[in-house]
């Protein structure tokens, strides 16, 4: 495995729409390692593949309970509203207050090539559309509500300082 670089918002290549994975081969596998050991080296809780710099459509996540990999993820349902403190990895040392569904409905395959479909709620909720949105071009500050500062109220009780 190897830590790959995490581009800022600066990065035109944060802005491009992702391709489908086609293969489910040896170099998926490597970008998938490499994702998971990125986004736990800088303390995030998901990382989109455009984000180190390869235009496919792969997401890692982990809320706290454990890694998950996404391959060619497809929002298939959502249900409710979620507005929260959000962050990115890719947008450093920024928060913003983010609408998001509370339900999600997610198709999705897995390393192998397998159709797996997880419904999720809550902060993987958010996760889920804050990682598939990267590969569409799109990053929260695009949608959020307004930046937040350090002694800005949410709403919520101490909001954490996840970074997708
Ligand atoms: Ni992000």
């Amino acid at each position: 495995m190897a830590l790959r670089t995490i581009l800022h918002i600066e990065d035109d290549l944060l802005r491009k729409k992702s391709r489908p994975v086609e293969k489910f081969d040896a170099k998926l596998a490597k970008l998938l390692d490499d994702m998971a050991e990125t986004m736990y080296a800088a303390e995030g809780v998901g990382l989109a593949a455009p984000q180190v710099a390869v235009l496919r459509r792969v997401v890692v996540m982990d809320c706290g309970d454990g890694l998950i990999e996404m391959v060619n993820p497809e929002i298939i349902a959502t249900s409710g509203e979620q507005e929260d403190a959000e962050g990115c990895l890719s947008v450093p040392g920024r928060r913003g207050l983010v609408k998001r569904p509370m339900n999600v409905t997610v198709r999705f395959k897995d390393r192998s090539g397998e159709t797996c479909e997880l419904e999720a709620e809550g902060l993987l909720a958010r996760c889920i559309m804050h990682e598939t949105d990267h590969l569409d071009g799109r990053l929260y500050v695009d949608i959020m509500e307004r930046e937040l500062f350090e002694d800005d109220e949410t709403g919520e009780d101490d909001p954490e300082e996840e970074q997708e």
